[in-house]
């Protein structure tokens, strides 16, 4: 070698020394410059990249920074870090940056084209956060990942994915408003194996190509046509496969056995018909297998029996009826058995479900069964939510019932049932749910029920019970613990997209709106101030009795969003404290006997939107013409007619315009009485509709809670 080439090479070696000198250097500078950016824009939360010390001679020990060998940054993980504002525009001039972990903040904005300069990067993590704008990241050919699942991002992702992928295995851009034609999309990223593209916009048909994919989610989008024969050859690899809220229909072809590694199907809310198809039998380590809501027909394969892994099954909501077919029994495994909404009309002892070992959750609801309610129920030792609401159940609730000391959920509502609710209810030490309405049930609400003290949802709405309410009742207390932070995000999520059943955010962060329903019967005595320590409860509606006595004022201590104690036979003041339940959106007193002044403490209601004191001929004083109560019409203060409308603290802008509306409205109350109640019950609906669970949607680790649960409550019940 000559001395030339020797000293070249000295040359070259210290030339590329320099670079890496300074490439480190300079790493540290922008990742200083990225420590400003961030604590100018997060001045009070701040992640770990708060304690980055300028002093150290590297950043590589930084938390959160990662170096390749040669000491260049070559990872950032600031995910969770309480980032808000936009993103960092210079991480491209970290040049050896590969990962890039932003998950789990609030970033807001639009992607920086700086971002689209990244060109070494491999993983990209933005999910759960605000970011919207296009999905613009053409130039990032070498991903691996790509998760921007939990955005905002929109416009079509088939343009701008456009680029060539082909390193591509994981893509997640669930949640956001993308829309587009994905049905090139696994030919461009030919090694795509995960993907997730629920929760967006996208139109056309299944992409050809899903068989290669081990996972692919394209739930809640506006999928259209079927699913072909080819769509599964031979040597499908799918391990999970979730399709379900699309406009998907046809058959579910019979080349699904191909994808023998299936764990997880789910075609559920498609208009899918037909047979559901014996190939589904070559799939042994099937686990859950979710059809609910398609139109396929009556018979499930006896190839099912196969899939001896099976525990969670749904094919409600189909056209599946008459006798309840052996197999179901037979699959030793389900946990879950969800056949509500069929019509079915028998089966279900001879079935062999209640003998399952495992299951725990029984939805046979919405069908055509009929007769007594067979007492082989209370045999089943794992069962923890039993829905038989909406059938023709007869006779009386077996009080063998009160052996199940799992349950949590137990609803039998709108049933023909008859006779008194048995005591041993009160065994059901477990249950948060507990729906009888729309029945014919009659004498006492036995006192046993205080027993049940983790009651959150109690209804007996519809029926013929009589006598007082128990003070038993006060025993009960939902705990808020029993909902882990998870649960409560998980419900969060759900709220976003109008599917929960968590209070307003401003009440507190997650609650759960425990009610109590007896509308609807004829309970009489009063009732008990003892109530008052039901203190987590939102609702209580015991409208439509024959309650006399007073309202007790005790009744101010709990966290009511709603009270009902219409149509009854309730005397006496309206209790002043009820100014101080300052969370109450409804409050109905209508068609009482109350009498005295009505207390102006409730213009200090400031969320009250729906108020009537109507038809309570005794009420007298003012109406206060500031504060909440002057947001209401007359049509809240319907026959009474010595309270005054009279407009009595006001500025010199608001004379008087009529004095005694109430008075003169009586003589046409009979036309605007309907009209009240029409909008009453349209409010109701309204507000009430974000309480709707979508029955596919977990709730506490159970699938608890169908619409007409929910719904259940408030339904107008025919007496
Ligand atoms: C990014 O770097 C450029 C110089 O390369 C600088 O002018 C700009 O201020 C930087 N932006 C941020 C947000 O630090
Ligand atoms: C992205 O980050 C979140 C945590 O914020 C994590 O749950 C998710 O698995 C990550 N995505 C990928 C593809 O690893
Ligand atoms: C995407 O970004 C690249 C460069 O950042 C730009 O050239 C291209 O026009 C953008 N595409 C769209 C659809 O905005
Ligand atoms: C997005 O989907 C991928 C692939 O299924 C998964 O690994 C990742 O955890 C998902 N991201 C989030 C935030 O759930
Ligand atoms: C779904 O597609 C139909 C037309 O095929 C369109 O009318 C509808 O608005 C789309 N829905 C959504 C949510 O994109
Ligand atoms: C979607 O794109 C494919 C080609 O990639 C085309 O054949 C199909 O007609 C497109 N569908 C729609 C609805 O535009
Ligand atoms: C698997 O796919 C082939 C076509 O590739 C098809 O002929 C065959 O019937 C499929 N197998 C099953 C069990 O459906
Ligand atoms: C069910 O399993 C048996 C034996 O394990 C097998 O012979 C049969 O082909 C399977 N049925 C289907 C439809 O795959
Ligand atoms: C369901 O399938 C039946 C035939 O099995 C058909 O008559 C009916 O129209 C279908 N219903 C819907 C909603 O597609
Ligand atoms: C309910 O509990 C009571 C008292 O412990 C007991 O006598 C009764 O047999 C139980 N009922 C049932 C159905 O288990
Ligand atoms: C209160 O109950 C009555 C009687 O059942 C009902 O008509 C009314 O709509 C209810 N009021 C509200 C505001 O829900
Ligand atoms: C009085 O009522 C009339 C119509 O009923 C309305 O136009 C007017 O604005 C009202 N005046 C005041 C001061 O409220």
């Amino acid at each position: 070698m000559s001395r030339l080439q020797h000293l070249l090479k000295l040359i070259c070696s210290v030339l590329i020394f320099a670079e890496l000198i300074l490439g480190k250097n300079d790493d540290m500078e922008v990742l200083i410059k990225l420590k400003d950016f961030l604590q100018e824009h997060n001045q009070v939360n701040r992640g770990a990249y708060d304690g980055w010390l300028e002093s150290e001679a590297s950043p590589c020990n930084w938390q959160g920074v990662g170096c390749d060998g040669d000491g260049r940054v070559s990872s950032l993980d600031l995910s969770s870090s309480r980032i808000s504002g936009p993103i960092f525009g210079n991480f491209s001039r970290l040049t050896g940056l590969t990962h890039l972990d932003l998950s789990g903040n609030s970033i807001t904005g639009e992607l920086p084209h700086d971002l689209n300069r990244c060109l070494g990067l491999k993983h990209l993590n933005l999910s759960n956060n605000l970011i919207g704008g296009l999905l613009n990241i053409s130039s990032l050919t070498n991903l691996k990942t790509l998760d921007v699942s939990y955005n905002r991002f929109e416009g079509e992702v088939s343009m701008s994915l456009h680029g060539t992928y082909d390193k591509l295995t994981t893509l997640n851009v669930s949640s956001n408003n993308l829309r587009g034609n994905i049905t090139g999309l696994f030919d461009t990223c030919s090694r795509l194996e995960h993907v997730d593209l629920s929760l967006n916009h996208f139109t056309c048909q299944v992409p050809q190509g899903m068989a290669r994919l081990i996972q692919f989610n394209a739930a809640e989008n506006n999928l259209t046509g079927s699913i072909s024969l080819s769509m599964f050859p031979k040597g499908c690899k799918l391990q999970f496969l979730d399709l379900s809220s699309n406009h998907l229909f046809g058959n579910l072809p019979n080349s699904i056995g191909n994808c023998s590694g299936l764990t997880y199907l789910s075609l559920w809310g498609n208009g899918f018909d037909g047979q559901i198809p014996p190939g589904i039998g070559a799939i042994p380590g099937l686990e859950k297998l979710i059809l609910g809501s398609n139109n396929f027909s009556r018979e499930m394969p006896l190839e099912l029996m196969n899939c001896t892994a099976l525990n969670y099954l749904d094919i409600s909501g189909n056209n599946f009826g008459g006798e309840l077919q052996g197999l179901f029994g037979k699959l030793t495994s389900l946990t879950n058995l969800k056949l509500h909404s069929n019509q079915y009309t028998e089966g279900i002892v001879s079935s062999g479900i209640l003998r399952l070992p495992k299951l725990t959750m029984l939805d046979l609801s919405l069908n055509r069964f009929s007769g007594e309610l067979p007492t082989e129920f209370a045999g089943m030792e794992s069962i923890k939510y039993l829905v038989l609401a909406e059938n023709r159940f007869s006779g009386q609730i077996p009080s063998v019932y009160g052996q199940l000391v799992q349950l949590q959920i137990l609803d039998l509502s709108y049933n023909n049932l008859f006779g008194g609710i048995p005591a041993d209810i009160g065994n059901l030490s477990s249950l948060l749910v507990l729906m009888l309405a729309g029945n014919q049930l009659s004498g006492e609400i036995p006192k046993e029920i205080g027993s049940c003290t983790s009651l959150l949802w109690l209804n007996f709405a519809g029926n013929r019970l009589s006598g007082q309410i128990p003070t038993e009742i006060a025993g009960f207390y939902y705990v808020e613990s029993e909902m882990t932070l998870k649960d409560c995000q998980n419900l969060e999520g759900r709220i976003l997209k109008g599917y929960g059943i968590v209070t307003p955010p401003s009440v507190q962060p997650c609650i759960i709106l425990g009610y109590v329903r007896f509308s609807g019967n004829l309970l009489s005595g009063h009732i008990p101030p003892m109530i008052s320590e039901m203190r987590n409860f939102n609702l209580l509606l015991f409208d439509d009795n024959l309650l006399s006595g007073v309202l007790p004022s005790e009744i101010s201590q709990m966290s009511l969003v709603a009270l009902n104690v219409s149509s009854n036979l309730i005397a006496g003041k309206v209790p002043f404290e009820i100014g101080q339940m300052i969370l109450l959106e409804t409050l109905d007193l209508s068609y009482n006997n109350f009498s005295n002044e009505l207390p102006s403490s409730l213009s200090q209601l400031f969320k009250l939107n729906k108020f009537n004191v109507s038809y309570n001929p005794l009420l007298s004083g003012n109406v206060p013409s500031t504060g909440q109560l002057s947001t209401f019409d007359e049509q809240s203060f319907l026959g009474d007619p010595l309270l005054s409308l009279h407009f009595a603290d006001y500025g010199p802008h608001s004379e008087p315009n009529n004095t005694d509306l109430s008075t003169e409205d009586t003589k046409e109350h009979v036309a605007t009485e309907e009209t009240t109640m029409v909008s009453v019950i349209a409010f109701i609906v309204f507000f009430f509709a974000t309480i709707v669970i979508r029955e596919h949607h977990n709730f506490m680790g159970l699938t608890v809670v169908r619409k007409i649960e929910l719904l259940a409550p408030f339904k107008e019940i025919p007496l």
